[in-house]
């Protein structure tokens, strides 16, 4: 048995999953809280964490995978999310690169991967995985600067699910992906992936970090996990990271 550590209230499940993983726990224990009073997302955000309205959960992972094989696993979560989620809700799940969950065409989830790739004398390498996914919340739960582009599955679906439940199924999908992933299926993991991406085939606009402002086509990601954009002048652009923006004709609101 995987072991999971319930809270009811936590600063961030990531930052006590982290302190967890440095302790030693095993590969497969959780952190899942009601609530969060600082959930951390990517690029420096907050996670909006209301009690009992969504699923906060930080899964500590040590995959035996190289440290260049560690940006993969956000997009191997991402899968497993939306795997989880069609099967215990009866919805379809759409990716956005690289982390987002969607549903109806609004954010219903994200991921944040800390990790810690390479072994040293502080420890053995780890990553931990915080996955944080709208279920009962209904609109006045999310913040007035939110309420547009975000929803729940409650708000898609029209019934409540029970978190643990779905707890439960998203760490089983994802420890069985990450095995896939050690057992070098990251292709099959990336078809799958592709077949629900969002942005395939759309015109997006994407900030480099130089802050010059690529417009162009989006190819999906590549085989190493990087997002492939064909800009307007017919040259592949890499993305690493940052955010990549539908352009306004393509979002339909
Ligand atoms: C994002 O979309 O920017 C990623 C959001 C990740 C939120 C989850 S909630 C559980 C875990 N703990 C955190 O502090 N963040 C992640």
């Amino acid at each position: 048995m995987y072991p999971i550590f319930s809270f009811e209230t936590v600063d961030s499940t990531n930052r006590i999953g982290w302190e967890l993983a440095l302790q030693g726990v095993a590969h497969g224990s959780a952190v899942k809280a009601d609530r969060q009073t600082s959930g951390r997302g990517r690029l420096d955000r907050s996670w909006h964490s209301p009690a009992q309205k969504g699923l906060y959960c930080s899964i500590v992972i040590r995959p035996q995978v190289l440290a260049r094989e560690y940006p993969k696993i956000t997009l191997v979560a991402g899968l497993s999310v939306a795997t989880a989620l069609d099967k215990i809700c009866g919805c379809k799940i759409s990716l956005k690169w690289p982390n987002d969950i969607f549903l109806g065409g609004r954010k219903l989830g994200g991921i944040l991967t800390e990790a810690f790739p390479i072994a040293n004398d502080k420890g053995a390498a780890f990553a931990v995985v915080g996955i944080g996914v709208n279920i009962n919340s209904r609109k006045e739960d999310f913040p007035l600067e939110l309420v547009d582009r975000v929803t729940s599955v409650f708000l898609e679906i029209g019934r409540e699910h029970n978190i643990h439940d779905v707890f439960k199924e998203i760490r089983k999908v994802f420890l069985g992906d990450i095995s896939r992933f050690e057992h070098g299926q990251f292709p099959e993991i990336l078809a799958e992936w592709q077949r629900r991406d969002m942005l395939n085939g759309k015109m997006v606009t994407w900030m480099k970090q130089s802050g010059e402002v690529i417009c162009g086509r989006c190819l999906g990601p590549d085989s190493d996990g990087l997002l492939s954009i064909m800009d307007d002048l017919g040259n592949y652009q890499m993305v690493i990271s940052g955010d990549v923006l539908l352009h306004v004709e393509e979002t339909g609101f």
